[in-house]
């Protein structure tokens, strides 16, 4: 279905949990979640529902994020019975990887076709520092289960932070020469309440393309990336640039979040409630959704925060 811009809604990302094993500065608050209820949040049931209702109307890829998808109990059955709905053809997790170890294949043998994983920096100090908690050796490994598993394209998202890992450009781009991965370097979106981060750290996306001159412009793979790639590499660098070079104009996407709210735009407050409608029902808040859908995000920098009251786990990305 179309929205009132004319943007075609193919893509819906479906947050199946809010909560994460690890707690990136950016993404979510140290103490974690307040816990919701089980009567606050989409059962599974509902989240087959909806994407059956999303899919009547013309979404066609499937992406299941978080928080932390790996760590939601039902997460198989989950996939499995998404992935199988009508009218999907692309399916794909975002993930921080440190659960692919041991649950890479069941995802591959689930239906999940492409696998998204978070991974900031390859120093071990600096990675239990952004993730307050996790090991860099978890995150690797992960990678290396997701290309075991025969995923049909695995994708790195690393958030870009100055003063943090802009001088890690470099080693994380030139993983694309070591494996058949893209490495996405996305700029810092100023969410709700998890900015400890000064203005300094807001640096564009160009930075990458002044530290890898070398880099060759591609074709785009219909993702929301401007991608390069570098002489002899296995696979793309990418820029994700939602603040200096923002991408509302081609926006695909709807987002649903765990606790059951059709969000049309990440950084806008508006939300559709779809916890305990029939799927007739959802069907007609999702069309609502879809007709409201804004024409961009704003602007936005340190000091023009998001418009949403929510942060990056509680939406999904
Ligand atoms: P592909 O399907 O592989 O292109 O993945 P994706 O980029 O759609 O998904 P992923 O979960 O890997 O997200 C990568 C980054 O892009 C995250 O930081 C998201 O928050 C950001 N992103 C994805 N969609 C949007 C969007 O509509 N608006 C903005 N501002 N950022 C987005
Ligand atoms: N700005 C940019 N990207 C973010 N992510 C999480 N929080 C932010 C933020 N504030 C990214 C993570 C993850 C993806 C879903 O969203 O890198 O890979
Ligand atoms: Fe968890 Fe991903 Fe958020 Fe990090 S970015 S806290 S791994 S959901």
């Amino acid at each position: 279905m179309k929205d009132s811009f004319g943007r075609e809604i193919t893509y819906l990302r479906l947050s199946v949990t809010d909560r994460c094993n690890l707690r990136c500065r950016y993404c979510m608050p140290e103490e974690g979640v307040c816990k919701l209820t089980h009567d606050d949040m989409l059962t599974e049931d509902e989240m087959i529902l909806a994407v059956e209702a999303a899919a009547s109307l013309g979404i066609k890829k499937l992406r299941i994020t978080g928080g932390e998808p790996l760590v939601k109990k039902n997460i198989l059955e989950i996939c499995e019975r998404a992935c199988a709905v009508e009218g999907i053809t692309e399916t794909a997790i975002t993930t921080n990887g440190t659960l692919l170890p041991q649950m890479a294949l069941p995802l591959r043998k689930a239906g999940i076709q492409r696998i998204n994983l978070s991974l900031d920096t390859l120093n071990e100090e600096k990675y239990r520092h952004i993730t307050r908690r996790g090991e860099l050796k978890d995150a690797l490994d992960g990678i290396h289960a997701a290309l075991d598993a025969g995923f049909e394209i695995v994708k790195i998202n690393a958030v870009l932070i100055g003063g943090f890992n802009d001088n890690e450009i470099r080693d994380l781009a030139e993983l694309t020469l070591k494996m058949p991965i893209d490495v996405r370097f996305i700029e810092l979106m100023p969410m709700y309440d998890s900015g400890d981060f000064g203005n300094e750290a807001y640096i564009k996306g160009d930075t990458v393309l002044a530290q890898l001159p070398e880099a060759v412009p591609q074709e785009a793979d219909g993702g929301v990336a401007r991608l390069f790639r570098l002489p002899n590499a296995l696979g793309n660098v990418g820029l994700i640039s939602p603040i200096s070079a923002h991408f509302c104009g081609d926006c695909n996407r709807l987002r649903i979040t765990a606790d059951g709210r059709i969000k049309p735009c990440l950084h806008s407050d508006d939300e559709y409630r779809i916890k305990g409608c029939s799927r007739e029902e959802m069907t007609a808040v999702m069309k609502d959704a879809i007709l409201h859908k804004p024409q961009w995000h704003g602007e936005m920098s340190y000091a023009e925060r998001t418009h949403t009251h929510r942060d990056m786990n509680q939406i999904g990305g």
